[in-house]
């Protein structure tokens, strides 16, 4: 398991490293008998992923690090990169009961919603309108995340974001048949598929969750 950890910092340094800590959380709160060695795992991916400098001076997370220096390589600052650090914090402040989780993870989700967001609240990645397959995920990790932070410690603000962003979607991003597609704050772009459908049921599921 050692190795793994290094396997997985050295292929994706910023994604799966975010998913590592938030799968071994969520073991941690889970599975009864290991929970003692996941959380050892939650704890050594955090410690490494705050130290490794993906984490900028304005707390938010650029797309890895640079190949030799291994330096934050300044990349794009994508929703989801600040989306599953947010559930993976959660988990980790709930197993451990220490708040101060928490506290990094709302100081990441309130750059990011600084970072991410026009000026009427609603979130963008900088792709947008040629988000790609994956791209077009993004927004909703994001959004499903920033439930489970506020889930746990409520925030007004976020409670807002998510209706704001839920609300925009349904009367701005919507075509017949209850199509949603790439870009909340609209217009409708096609195509419409279950990549961009399922990322804004995310935002609508988490607007419902939170009101
Ligand atoms: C860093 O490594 C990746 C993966 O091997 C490669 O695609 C990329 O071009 C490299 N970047 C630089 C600046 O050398
Ligand atoms: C978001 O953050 C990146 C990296 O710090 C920065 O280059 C970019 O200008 C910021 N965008 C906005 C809209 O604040
Ligand atoms: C789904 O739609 C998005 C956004 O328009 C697009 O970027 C993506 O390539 C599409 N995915 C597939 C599998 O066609």
């Amino acid at each position: 398991m050692a190795s793994l950890l290094s396997i997985v910092a050295m292929v994706d340094k910023r994604l799966a490293n975010e998913l590592f800590l938030d799968v071994a959380a969520h073991l941690a709160n889970r599975v009864d008998p290991k929970a003692e060695y996941y959380l050892d795992w939650a704890k050594k991916e955090w410690n490494w992923f705050k130290g490794s400098g993906m984490i900028n001076a304005e707390h938010l997370i650029n797309d890895g690090l640079e190949n030799v220096t291994c330096k934050n390589n300044g990349g794009t600052v994508w929703s989801y990169n600040q989306g599953v650090v947010l559930g993976g914090l959660t988990e980790l402040s709930r197993s451990t009961q220490d708040k101060s989780y928490i506290k990094v993870a709302k100081r990441i989700a309130d750059a990011a919603i600084g970072n991410l967001t026009d000026s009427n609240g609603i979130l963008h990645d900088v792709c947008e309108p040629d988000c790609g397959a994956d791209g077009s995920q993004f927004k909703g990790v994001f959004a499903r995340n920033l439930r489970i932070l506020h889930q746990a410690s409520p925030e007004a603000r976020y409670a807002t974001l998510l209706e704001n962003n839920a609300n925009s979607i349904w009367a701005n991003d919507r075509a017949k048949r209850d199509r949603l597609s790439l870009i909340w704050s609209g217009p409708f772009i096609r195509p419409a598929n279950a990549s961009t459908q399922s990322s804004a049921m995310d935002a609508l599921v988490a607007a419902l969750a939170t009101s």
